[in-house]
């Protein structure tokens, strides 16, 4: 087992009422982190959960719990995800005008900061962000809702960004988001994906805990000797 590869499940598609059970599971079949979809009904069309809740599930998580902030103005909440416990934070580049500061925060509050990108929004964008971002988020889907199909595009996308980080000397962990299954973890590997965030692939499926497994060993398949 590699550990360049780190998979993250998202407990979005997982069932609200039992979520401690669902983070054990996950635990259980080696899981690197847990990812918590933060929606706000405004930045995207759904409503999700907040810090009371991701507070709850710090109490029993052993493993890092990073929070993905689909929500407008994160530079107003960012702190009631870091005072709920979070391990880590990511903000899109579409929802603040501020993103280097929101990023030198997170920071300086002792998490990991992280930035993402809508499918549509152009990789330059990030440019001027990468000395302060610890991870880069790949949304290969909208985002708003699980279970939707892969685009693509995401592919290239990678490419792109792994080409803009060494132009500018920056290693950013980076992240792929939305519709990734066994049958893409290689492709998106291959590319320069590094954390693989899955939740209908792990938590629609009838065992999660082999689901992640099957997810990193299809990941790693997409490694080259070199990695
Ligand atoms: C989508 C969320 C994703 C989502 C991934 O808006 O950011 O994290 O939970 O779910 P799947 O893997 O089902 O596409
Ligand atoms: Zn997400």
């Amino acid at each position: 087992m590699s550990d360049a590869i780190k998979i993250s499940p998202s407990i979005l598609s997982a069932d609200f009422g039992e979520l401690s059970r669902a983070v054990a599971l996950v635990e259980e079949a080696g899981a690197d982190s847990i990812h918590v979809d933060v929606m706000d009904g405004h930045f995207v069309p759904n409503l999700t959960i907040g810090p009371p809740v991701i507070k709850a599930l710090k109490q029993s998580c052993t493993i890092p719990l990073h929070a993905h902030l689909m929500v407008d103005n994160p530079d107003e909440s960012l702190d009631w995800y870091i005072d709920a416990g979070v391990d880590g934070v990511t903000v899109h580049v579409e929802a603040t005008g501020h993103l280097n500061r929101a990023l030198s925060h997170a920071r300086e509050s002792g998490v990991k900061a992280g930035v993402s990108l809508n499918p549509s929004t152009p990789i330059a964008s990030l440019r001027d962000a990468l000395p302060d971002a610890d991870h880069v988020l790949l949304m290969s889907v909208n985002p708003g809702f699980g279970g939707q199909s892969f685009l693509p595009s995401a592919l290239r996308r990678l490419g792109e960004l792994v080409l803009l980080a060494r132009e500018m000397g920056a290693s950013p962990a980076i992240e792929i988001d939305g519709g990734i299954t066994a049958a893409n973890a290689g492709d998106v590997v291959r590319e320069g994906a590094r954390v693989l965030i899955a939740g209908n692939a792990v938590f629609g499926a009838e065992d999660p805990v082999a689901a992640v497994r099957e997810l990193r060993v299809a990941a790693e398949a997409g490694l080259t000797p070199e990695d």
